[in-house]
């Protein structure tokens, strides 16, 4: 399949959900360009299923497309002047046989487009909770049909949420996403074990200490330097405690012998983003406190690996990680078991939580938290246990199917507090992969960097 169909097909299935839930014209902007400070802007990301539908990069674009599968892109005018400075810009006249677009317009003439196909239309469908102020423009374009009513013309009577559907075909990832995928894991794999080489040699060489920013320096040089568009979010690169903090963003910290450091770093590459987590020593050998912690993490990330495969729910893989951390708890002293009585004592009233507070995993895609539903809706609610040691009705978590991708991130977190064995304070370590749901279970695509403490070392050496 060329590019051009595969956007003009993932169009048609798009179209086909709509006609399927009473049809109408969805009306899809990319991201907005943003100012960061005076007068420079933030460099522009294109909207993540606006792209997905049409594979257009440029900003101040919209889709509109109706559920008998006519597409429209409006898009910026050519203007010799303005790209001078800011660059090619496709304009209409080339966007149809460039993109595969039924038609195209100037931006100029969109507000008209949208009125002219939003006429007699059964609903208006957009994309709800991702554009500001898509809801007003909305309210203006209907409000003008409106006032043709006099003159015959027909004001949707609806509007409808597009996210639900758009999310549902974008859980599912085609044969060439899944490559993408895999590339953008490589690079960010390759990325990971530069870092760590990186340690090992500064640290080795008589150099007491690195600064978490180096670090950051050399995953981006190994991510921009095979081709990748840069970091799929902000990079976490925690030298010792600051692993403890979930979001801590790579700093000025010093990272020093006997310290472990936990890096959380993923490229985007062609708009999909990877999400790999590695926990090393920053002189290379784990210290027993630290290879017990890591290899408890990275049992419950086996589990988790485990309970990735078809017909399972999306749920299983949390609940078979923190199965293994609890127990771990009790075994290390972390959770004492005179107070705390028994593995499912543990698990009940989530206590564990003290260290692992976080969920096992999320969908993975163009975003780094992908869009798709994480709850079985077709389902009745059942009474479960939620993470806080309570109970809940709810919807069960949604069950697992061929090529829908996850993140498998179990850690553990150590401060220190009273009854805590001190040998395991400031301890932070996660163990992050990515997996795609295959026929019989899950291919983890993120194992280009080593993940055994013994590896990780020899790695190191
Ligand atoms: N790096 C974001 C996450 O792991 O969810
Ligand atoms: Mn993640
Ligand atoms: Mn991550």
């Amino acid at each position: 399949m060329t590019p051009l169909q595969r956007f003009a097909e993932r169009r048609h299935r798009l179209a086909a959900a709509m006609a399927a839930a009473g049809g109408g014209l969805a009306v899809i902007p990319t991201a907005p360009e943003r100012t960061r400070n005076a007068d420079n802007d933030f460099p522009f990301r294109f909207d993540s299923s606006f792209h997905y539908l049409t594979g257009f990069t440029e900003p101040q674009a919209w889709l509109l497309l109706d559920s008998s599968g006519r597409s429209l892109l409006a898009c910026r005018p050519r203007d010799p002047e303005r790209e001078i400075w800011d660059g090619f810009r496709l304009g209409p006249q080339a966007a149809v046989a460039t993109l595969g677009v039924d038609a195209a317009c100037s931006l100029a003439e969109l507000e008209t487009c949208i009125e002219q196909r939003l006429a007699g239309q059964p609903a208006l469908w957009l994309p709800c909770g991702v554009h500001d102020g898509l809801a007003a423009q909305a309210e203006s374009w209907m409000g003008r049909l409106r006032s043709l009513a006099r003159h015959g013309v027909e004001a949707p009577q609806a509007q409808r949420d597009l996210s639900p559907l758009l999310a549902e075909l974008r859980l599912r990832k085609d044969a060439d996403e899944l490559n993408t995928l895999r590339r953008a894991c490589a690079i960010s794999a390759g990325a990971h074990v530069r870092a760590m080489r990186f340690c090992a040699e500064r640290l080795s060489s008589g150099v007491a200490s690195l600064r978490e920013y180096e670090l950051e320096a050399e995953l981006l040089h190994e991510f921009r330097r095979h081709g990748a568009h840069g970091p799929a979010y902000s990079s976490i690169v925690a030298a010792g405690p600051n692993a403890c903090v979930l979001h801590h963003v790579a700093g000025d910290a010093e990272l020093r012998p006997g310290q472990l450091c936990l890096i959380d770093a993923g490229c985007e590459l062609d708009g999909y983003a990877s999400d790999i987590t590695r926990t090393f020593p920053a002189s290379g050998r784990f210290s027993a406190p630290q290879r017990e912690l890591y290899e408890l993490v990275l049992a419950a990330q086996a589990a988790a690996v485990a309970a990735t495969r078809p017909g399972a729910r999306q749920r299983d893989a949390h609940a078979a990680a923190v199965r293994v951390l609890a127990q771990g708890m009790l075994d290390t002293g972390l959770l004492p078991a005179d107070r705390h009585g028994g593995l499912d004592d543990v698990i009940d009233s989530a206590a564990y939580r003290q260290f692992f507070m976080h969920g096992t995993g999320h969908w993975l895609g163009r975003d780094v938290h992908d869009v798709g539903e994480y709850l079985a809706l077709d389902e009745a609610p059942v009474d479960q246990p939620d993470d806080r040691g309570g109970r809940i009705v709810k919807k069960p978590s949604r069950v697992l199917q061929p090529g829908m991708v996850v993140t498998l991130e179990p850690g553990l977190y150590v401060r220190p507090a009273p009854g805590v064995p001190e040998h395991f304070w400031h301890l932070g370590i996660r163990i992050e992969d990515d997996a795609v749901v295959t026929a019989s279970g899950c291919e983890v695509i993120s194992r280009g960097v080593p993940v055994q403490a013994d590896d990780i070392e020899a790695l190191m050496r």
